[in-house]
């Protein structure tokens, strides 16, 4: 794991980090806040049983959802302590530590990668085209990816276009919200839609 991963650098600057993020969500659920945006979109995609990677998972707040409506869902993540408490409040989701630049799930092809959360602006810098990359070896016949990020967090929409383009995929469609909305050029989320380039 490359040591400039910027949540991990989170985590050393402050051991109580994943902690927060944790109970950031538990209170928020506790609130009623609606947290299963991605959730639904990427369920709209799929018929019942669909093979799903979570790529960078957090403590499982899209896969356990997936799962619950009846997805076979692999979670993928670096942070051990986010990990445990989707182990914890998922059980019947297949959770594992890993980092996603050496992602190699041998018996794995997804009908669907989602990776949700930002993940993509705390890779360490210069990853992106590998992840991207592990991401489309992973995918079965028709499957695709949906990726979400915030593009004001020092991870821009035209690198990320470029990285797309070097790990061999390409953008089937861009929005600027989970629910769909248009993306602009004043938009400051992404939420892109990639296949394989050679399907094209
Ligand atoms: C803001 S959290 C989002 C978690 C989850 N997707 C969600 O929406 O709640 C970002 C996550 O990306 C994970 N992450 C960052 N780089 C990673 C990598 N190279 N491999 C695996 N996970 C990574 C972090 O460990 C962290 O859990």
């Amino acid at each position: 794991m490359s040591a400039k991963n910027l949540w991990e650098q989170q985590r050393l600057a402050n051991p109580g980090h994943s902690a927060w993020y944790i109970s950031r969500f538990q209170e928020m659920r506790a609130e009623g806040r609606d947290l299963h945006g991605e959730a639904r979109l990427v369920d709209a995609m799929l018929p019942r049983k669909s093979r799903i990677l979570d790529a960078g998972c957090g403590p499982g707040r899209v896969g356990g959802e997936l799962a619950r409506h009846g997805h076979d869902v692999v979670g993928v993540d670096l942070d051990d302590e986010l990990i445990a408490a989707a182990q914890q409040d998922h059980p019947m989701v297949d959770w594992r530590v890993g980092d996603l630049a050496e992602l190699d799930l041998p018996q794995h092809r997804f009908d669907l990668i989602v990776c949700a959360g930002n993940v993509m602006t705390f890779l360490a810098p210069g990853t992106a085209p590998g992840v991207l990359t592990r991401f489309c070896a992973h995918l079965a016949d028709n499957g695709r990816i949906v990726v979400g990020f915030g593009t004001n967090r020092g991870y821009e929409r035209e690198q990320f276009s470029e990285d797309v383009i070097a790990a061999g995929l390409v953008e089937t469609n861009a929005f600027s919200t989970w629910d769909l909305r248009p993306f602009t050029a004043e938009s400051d989320f992404l939420v892109s839609f990639l296949e394989p380039a050679a399907r094209y």
